[in-house]
């Protein structure tokens, strides 16, 4: 039977990873693409030889071009550069918008129906950047943010109360950068609310903990991000799509209105099934995380702002 054909753009340690965790679905093709040249190939060779040990058959092509991606369903972005220890996210917009105006051009004339998801950071502004050029509806591109952000979340408060990972529930939604907006009030374990499980003072702590999440991986490997993590929440979304699951996740999409936003790109809920982002869902905000949501919205519209004078420069 033919499988659905997925392009993972980026060999490096999110896009290699993601193949990996890909291939050991066993329902896909994937095609790895880098400039690098041998890279994505080696790595492409490497996945297809674990195959026979793990059990899958999964094809991998690793490639320096396009023509191999013509038919794919969905197209994970990951090419660019990661921080350093010190950077922001948003220091990387310059380098990363003309690597992703690039790789996007090259998908979407190949694969004219295919579903975006952008990994590289800073995160809303390459979805933008990746919406503007594609001229894909905005069902189409989507970028992966807030479900890393949340599983960093779970995984926090699950090591502090001692239970497992999976039964925690957290949303953190927002840009997906300093301004992200966790919501403890949708926060529970098991069904319990967080608040009755822990002080404000250890909740706090996990917040703060959670937003510099990314930084506190950066600082310690010291030559990259991270990217187990990053690599499995790409995956929950192609398997979203793919199974049609019509899950919940939060994602960064453009608004339209939902939550009172206007034409921005930002970490919502959204329902994700084969039409890629079917639904923003609204969930009920207080006054505070209502502002704190389109404060972080504004810090995202000016680097779109950023973004478009230096694409109308290049
Ligand atoms: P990496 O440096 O390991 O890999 C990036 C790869 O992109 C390199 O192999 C490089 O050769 C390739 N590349 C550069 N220009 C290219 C082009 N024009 N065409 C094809 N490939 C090209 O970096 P890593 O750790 O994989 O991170 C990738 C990006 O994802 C970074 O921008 C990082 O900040 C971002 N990121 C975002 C996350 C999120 O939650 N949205 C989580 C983790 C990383
Ligand atoms: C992270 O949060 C680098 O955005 C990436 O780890």
């Amino acid at each position: 039977m033919k499988r659905p054909k997925i392009t993972v753009v980026g060999a490096g340690n999110v896009g290699g990873s993601t193949a990996q965790r890909l291939a050991e679905k066993d329902a896909y093709d994937v095609v790895l693409v880098d400039i690098a040249e041998g890279v994505p190939q080696g790595k492409a060779l490497d996945i297809s030889q674990a195959g026979p040990v793990c059990g899958y058959s999964t094809r991998v092509i690793g490639t320096n071009g396009y023509v191999e991606t013509a038919g794919s369903s969905v197209a994970v972005i990951t090419s660019g550069i990661p921080r350093k220890p010190g950077m922001s996210r948003d220091e990387l917009l310059a380098t990363n918008a003309k690597i992703v105006k690039s790789v996007v051009s090259e998908l979407v004339s190949r694969s004219p129906d295919i579903i975006l998801i952008l990994v590289t950071n800073p995160l809303d502004a390459m979805v933008h950047v990746a919406r503007r050029v594609s001229g894909l509806s905005k069902s189409r591109v989507i970028g992966m943010g807030g479900i890393l952000d949340s599983a960093r979340m779970r995984s926090f408060i699950a090591a502090e109360l001692n239970v497992p990972g999976p039964d925690v529930e957290a949303m953190v939604l927002g840009g997906h950068g300093d301004t992200m907006v966790p919501l403890p009030r949708y926060t529970t374990v098991k069904g319990k609310p967080i608040s009755s499980l822990m002080s404000k003072d250890k909740l706090d702590a996990i917040i703060k903990r959670t937003r510099d999440g990314g930084a506190e991986i950066v600082g310690l490997l010291k030559t990259g991000s991270a990217f187990y993590a990053p690599s499995a929440s790409v995956v929950d979304m192609v398997e979203a799509i793919h199974k049609d699951q019509k899950r919940v996740l939060p994602c960064s999409v453009l608004c339209e209105g939902e939550y009172g936003l206007k034409d921005v790109i930002v970490g919502v809920p959204v329902r994700i099934g084969r039409g890629g982002m079917e639904q923003v869902v609204e969930y009920e905000l207080t006054v505070e995380e209502r502002a704190a949501l389109e404060a972080s919205a504004n810090a995202v519209r000016e680097l779109c702002a950023a973004v478009d004078r230096l694409m109308a420069s290049v």
